[in-house]
């Protein structure tokens, strides 16, 4: 395991930020960890980065607890951090190189900062100041910054929040290579998209509790229902009794039936509404998503 999160508490004061938070992530495994603003997120990953204590509960990161053995633990790490936290009068360059200090690398560091530069698309920007890059720019930057010593596990609080199109490609291609190197990653996103092509793992966070944890692939399984899209011919239909609760929407040329996948045979489905005079000229399923099944876990719509 590369992580282990036993029994993790966390007051704000009064506020019960995360409670009895308690699993693991194995070594390897692209981890996706998901909730509504202010589930607890950036807490749990600060405390995995030893920049928050916990109240209560123990973790270890690639077996070094992160109180007892916080320099150790810290080297396994790479955290881009939510909020971007740098030294404006620094340049990219000093920024790297001081941190490839910190971890005690020396020159024979540099063709990996190289590589990082390239990567990034930062090569031409060594000699500017962080205080004058844009807020894209930045973020490459301080990527860089948490990749400069190739640690074990790298940690991505929100890497794509408000990035453009071509970072939040370049975001994805990189951590997918890193992933295929061996790196453990840890991703949160708002996108549940990204979180749902990405992440084999998915812990879900609400209001300071897990409320789930699986494989993205159980997760998805979890949720019973489909959607059934129909391309309707016929003009103000009206609708079964026996179909009523299952619209989901119903506009002049389309109705969407949200059909449970055992107990709503399409076939059956089919000849009710052909019996009620229901002609249509296409149909289509859609299997649920991430924001299906994260909407109904947390009764609440994505934000
Ligand atoms: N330093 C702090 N002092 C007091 N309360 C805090 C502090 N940091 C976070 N909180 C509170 O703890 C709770 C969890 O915050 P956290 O930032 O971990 O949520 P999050 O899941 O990362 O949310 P978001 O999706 O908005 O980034 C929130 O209610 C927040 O207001
Ligand atoms: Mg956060």
């Amino acid at each position: 395991m590369s992580i282990l999160i036993q029994q993790v508490h966390k007051y704000y004061h009064n506020l019960h930020a995360l409670s009895e938070i308690d699993f693991n992530i194995p070594q390897g495994c692209f981890f996706g960890l998901l909730g509504p603003n202010g589930a607890g997120k950036s807490t749990l990953i600060n405390i995995i980065a030893g920049l928050v204590y916990a109240t209560q509960g123990t973790i270890s990161v690639m077996g070094h607890d992160v109180r007892q053995q916080w320099r150790q633990a810290r080297q396994s790490l790479g955290v881009v951090p939510q909020e971007l936290v740098y030294d404006p009068f620094f340049t990219v360059n000093e920024l790297l190189r001081l941190q490839s200090g910190y971890f005690g690398l020396g020159r024979r560091n540099q063709p990996w900062i190289k590589e990082l530069l390239e990567i990034l698309d930062l090569s031409d920007k060594t000699k500017v100041t962080m205080g004058h890059l844009s807020g894209g720019m930045k973020r490459r930057a301080l990527i860089a910054q948490a990749l400069v010593h190739k640690p074990p596990i790298i940690v991505l609080d929100e890497p794509t929040a408000g990035v453009d199109v071509e970072l939040r490609q370049m975001i994805w291609a990189f951590s997918k290579r890193l992933h295929q190197e061996g790196h453990t990653i840890i991703l949160t996103t708002h996108y549940l998209e990204e979180a749902e092509t990405l992440c084999e793992q998915i812990a879900i966070l609400d209001q300071g509790k897990m409320i789930a944890l699986d494989t993205t692939h159980a997760l998805l399984g979890r949720y019973p229902y489909r959607m059934l899209k129909l391309n309707l011919t016929t003009q103000n239909i009206k609708i079964p009794s026996t179909l009523a609760e299952k619209v989901q929407s119903l506009t002049q040329n389309e109705l969407i039936l949200k059909l449970h996948r055992e107990h709503d045979p399409i076939g059956a489905i089919l000849e009710t509404l052909r019996d009620a005079g229901i002609h249509f000229t296409d149909l289509h399923t859609e299997e649920p998503n991430l924001e299906d099944v994260f909407i109904s876990l947390t009764h609440r719509e994505k934000s």
